[in-house]
């Protein structure tokens, strides 16, 4: 959204209730818009704050068939007023306008111009589609209700949404626009009549002011916001590349005592094997070392007997064996480096660069793995 765009936006929101600190201002810096101080503020000085009363409420006179979910409401009921010219602060179809939407955001890829994503990296290329499907059916949810809906508004609030909106509350005009950092720099406070950001830490003028959108694995950042940040800290969800079967008694008593401490979900073959997934969001190789989780999940699932479990001595070259192993094999499913720059187009650029992030990450923990003595790993 251009800066004239954002400054009529403003005024709308200030006279719909919002509050904005003097201090900060929307800056485009490298071409990324983002939120920065413009003068020294001291941690818990209150960023923004916005009415809920003012937020956009789903239209609940209307007789929505029982499978429309609060966020299916909220596409259905902010596409509607878009379409209908009601235009308050929630009209942010010029931030993000289709147009600009379309040139880089994956739901929009052919598989024709995903071939080399495909070939670099199967597990992203089956993430894209089931981003893509999964906002399909959103599209078909709400045409089976209306069936004159607009369909491209309709996909620039889905496609907005999941970049800007705010869990099951939808757009909080302002504190909708900081960028994510791990490095969280604001605190989101909530009472019964008010959104409030307030700054997390003391700012210097010039500082860009980030939020945490999570943690998440960097293939999220990428499909669902569509952005890949060299400068953040990146993290690779074992949850979403890995899943396991267990055969033997040993296996499945290993997965039994791992499901004690996270959370996998687990489903019975016919031949009595059991495959298990593990959780999104909850077991992590950091950029450079694996977050406890992960390696309590190196440790339980390394030895092949009870006598290996038994076995002290063995223990520390089995479990640096294991978490070497086990990321080594991760790394096998990075092919970025053999696929050639033009098979994959410009516009999807970023996506080879989180993948050539992703190869050096992966390095560094295999590093990590390599550099483990004995009673250390679990340390
Ligand atoms: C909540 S908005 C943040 C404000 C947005 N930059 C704007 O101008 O409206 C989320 C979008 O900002 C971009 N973004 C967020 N964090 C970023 C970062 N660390 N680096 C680059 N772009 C980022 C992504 O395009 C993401 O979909």
């Amino acid at each position: 959204m251009s800066t004239r765009n954002y400054n009529s936006f403003l005024d709308t929101a200030l006279s719909e209730g919002l509050n904005i600190n003097k201090g900060i201002e929307r800056r485009c810096v490298d071409g990324v818009y983002g939120m920065y101080a413009t003068k020294k503020i001291p941690k818990l000085e209150q960023l923004v704050r916005f009415p809920l009363n003012k937020l956009l409420a789903t239209n609940e006179g209307l007789d929505y068939p029982e499978s429309f979910t609060k966020e299916i409401r909220y596409f259905y009921t902010c596409t509607k007023n878009i379409s209908e010219s009601k235009r308050p602060w929630f009209y942010f179809d010029n931030f993000y306008p289709l147009k600009d939407i379309k040139k880089s955001h994956v739901y929009f890829a052919k598989d024709s111009e995903l071939q080399g994503i495909r070939q670099a990296s199967p597990i992203l290329f089956q993430y894209i589609k089931i981003a893509q499907t999964r906002i399909n059916k959103h599209i078909e949810e709400i045409k089976s209700f209306d069936k004159n809906i607009d369909q491209d508004v309709l996909l620039t609030v889905i496609i907005n949404s999941q970049q800007r909106s705010w869990d099951d509350v939808g757009f909080i005009p302002v504190l909708d626009l900081f960028n994510h950092s791990e490095v969280d720099g604001l605190a989101r406070r909530v009472d019964d009549e008010n959104a409030y950001l307030v700054a997390g830490q003391d700012l210097e003028p010039g500082d860009q002011i980030f939020i945490n959108y999570g943690q998440k694995d960097m293939y999220f950042h990428a499909i669902d916001y569509g952005y890949f940040d060299p400068n953040s800290l990146h993290n690779i969800d074992l949850g979403l590349r890995t899943n396991f079967t267990a055969q033997t008694t040993a296996q499945k008593q290993t997965f039994r005592r791992l499901n004690s401490i996270m959370n996998l979900v687990s489903k019975e073959n016919p031949d009595k094997s059991i495959d298990y997934n593990i959780a999104i969001g909850e077991v992590f190789l950091g950029e450079t070392a694996p977050n406890y989780l992960a390696m309590l999940l190196f440790y339980e699932t390394c030895f092949r007997s009870d006598q290996d479990r038994n076995n002290k001595t063995l223990h520390g070259k089995l479990i640096r064996n294991r978490a070497e192993g086990f990321i080594t094999s991760m790394k096998s499913f990075n092919k970025i480096y053999d696929v050639i720059s033009s098979d994959i187009p410009s516009k999807f650029i970023y996506l080879r660069k989180m993948l050539e992030k992703e190869h050096e990450i992966l390095n560094a923990n295999i590093a990590w793995a390599k550099q483990q003595s004995a009673g250390r790993l679990l340390r």
